[in-house]
């Protein structure tokens, strides 16, 4: 029997050396005359494990890591092709408590799958979301996203049914759906790994998403920094036409949508949606004032859904198992999964997808494991640049949209990057103002100005100028930017500087004067 061996193509596992370990394995498996294939999979999720080699046995399929490329020789002389022990052995990979302890409804087959074989892809329950959607009204689609209580995974949490029935009511001889695969949040990876290792899963959304809206074309906007995911995905798109589940009759129906990529050059403003639509028509990423809402005037003027990844990602199961399913899962009014990434110093990061509502200590402690340096953990930043700074005074937060915002932070993109207690605070504050001004699309004043002058208060605070007073004006100016700005850039901003001041004010303080010699 042929044996099979998956070695992930994912990015995070090639930036560890997984194309070697392939390349390896691959002339391993000739000079040993095995019956053995190598299906490059995307990644589990589990980064610091990767490369992870898992092969596929009679009882599941067992895992190995992180492995190198001189270990072949040795995980196949211990039998690593029938699943047996090796100091890499790391048992059966659905019984890694990382990934046992998961609830994966958007991730199901992400490490699983062949991510560029449709056959695979339907083998493990793939279309049949947008196969159910086909017997479906319009009206009865976008009905099923909103009572599944999904909200927008890119950011602002605004419930996607809401948006999709706005361009669904909303006349226009031509309607999009544009996916915001820009994911420029510091921490964050989901929209890439759905990207490099589940295509057909975004595939599939989008078109339940144009179908639902009567849209028949889709963007997939990403950056220039995300190369693999930009490859797997085309390869993907081109597998999708052949098989006619896109083009001028979905699945053969009535149907027509069909998807293109599209890359920017990596500006994080081109993230938010009006600035995004801006470079898809071949400007400057600039944000647009609002209204119109791109649900009404969007790509082109025409009607718009833009969505993110995860949200267009998460679209296939709920119409697959349907809203109540779905609903199920969550706490309050944030239901269903998040794809949590953990990273920054922390023992365990990687991708952790879980109902909403697991406390933010367990998230960090329980499965992060803490810092990677071993020292305590002194902050998490929460949600991107535009996240707040958590202490652990506030790690019983639990993972949920309207938690988070009554202590003044937000969940974002759901990226939690973890500090030990080595980090200044008062340095990270400089560089929310700092990376504001890099970023700042320059349109409105209180970012534009404000981030400049933030960056020099700070300074004098660094400087020991009058601290007291120029922490007042710190205060002042976050106000000014937050209820200012014209987009969250500067209007969040405030955010991890304010948090920083508020839960870490002793790094605001000049540093007690050492005592003289004696
Ligand atoms: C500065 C800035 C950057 C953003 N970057 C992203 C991004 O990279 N990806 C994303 O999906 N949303 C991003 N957003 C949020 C989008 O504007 C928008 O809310 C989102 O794409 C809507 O999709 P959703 O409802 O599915 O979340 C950003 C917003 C701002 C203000
Ligand atoms: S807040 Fe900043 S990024 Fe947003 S519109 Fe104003 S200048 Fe541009």
């Amino acid at each position: 029997m042929t044996v099979t061996f998956f070695v992930p193509r994912d990015s995070g596992a090639l930036a560890l050396g997984a194309e070697k370990v392939a390349r390896t394995l691959q002339d391993e498996i000739v000079a040993r005359n095995l019956d053995a294939r190598i299906v490059r999979n995307g990644s589990r999720g589990l980064y610091w494990l990767e490369p992870m080699v898992e092969v596929e046995t009679p009882a599941g399929r067992v895992a190995y890591g992180p492995v190198k490329p001189s270990d072949l020789a040795s995980l196949l002389d211990a039998g690593m092709n029938e699943g047996r022990t090796h100091p890499l052995w790391l048992g059966p990979t659905e019984q890694l408590p990382f990934l046992a302890k998961q609830t994966r409804l958007t991730f199901a087959r992400c490490g699983i799958t062949d991510p560029v074989s449709l056959d695979d892809y339907r083998a493990h329950d793939g279309l049949k979301g947008l196969e159910k959607a086909l017997a479906l009204s319009p009206l009865e689609i976008v009905t099923q996203v909103t009572e599944s209580g999904l909200r927008g995974r890119g950011g602002a949490g605004f419930p996607t049914g809401i948006k999709w029935k706005t361009v669904l009511d909303t006349a226009g001889e031509r309607k999009y759906i544009v996916c915001n695969a820009d994911e420029g949040d510091s921490g964050t990876f989901a929209d890439r790994m759905i990207m490099e290792g589940d295509p057909f899963v975004l595939i599939e959304g989008m078109t339940i998403a144009g179908i639902a809206v009567g849209a028949t074309k889709g963007y997939i906007y990403t950056r220039s920094e995300y190369p693999h995911a930009i490859a797997v995905m085309n390869e993907a798109l081109v597998v999708a036409r052949r098989a006619g589940v896109l083009g001028a009759s979905v699945l053969g129906s009535a149907h027509a949508f069909d998807i293109e990529v599209r890359v920017g050059a990596g500006a994080y403003v081109c993230g938010e949606e009006t600035a995004l639509l801006e470079s898809l028509e071949g400007r400057r990423g600039i944000v647009r004032a609002k209204p119109p809402l791109p649900a009404h005037k969007g790509l082109f003027g025409k009607p718009t859904v833009i969505n993110n990844v995860i949200s267009l990602a998460s679209v296939p199961v709920i119409l697959d198992r349907g809203a109540a399913f779905y609903k199920d899962f969550g706490m309050g009014r944030s239901r269903g999964t998040i794809p949590l990434q953990i990273a920054g110093n922390v023992r365990y990061g990687g991708l952790f997808e879980t109902a909403f509502g697991l406390t933010l200590g367990e998230i960090v402690d329980a499965i992060g494991g803490g810092t990677a340096t071993g020292r305590p953990v002194k902050a998490v930043q929460i949600g991107g640049p535009l996240g707040a700074y958590f202490p652990r005074e506030l790690f019983d937060t639990p993972f949920d949209y309207e938690a988070f915002a009554a202590k003044d932070g937000l969940i974002g993109h759901a990226g939690l990057v973890v500090f030990d207690d080595s980090v200044d605070m008062l340095k990270q504050a400089r560089f929310a103002m700092e990376f504001c001004a890099v970023e700042s699309c320059g349109k409105c004043t209180p970012c534009r100005i404000g981030s400049t002058r933030g960056v020099e208060v700070v300074d004098r605070i660094a400087a020991n100028i009058e601290p007291e007073k120029q922490i007042a004006v710190l205060t002042d100016l976050c106000n000014t930017m937050k209820f200012g700005s014209l987009c969250a850039l500067g209007g969040f901003t405030p955010y991890p500087v304010m948090s920083a001041l508020t839960h870490f004010p002793e790094d605001f303080r000049p540093a007690p004067v050492a005592e003289a010699a004696e």
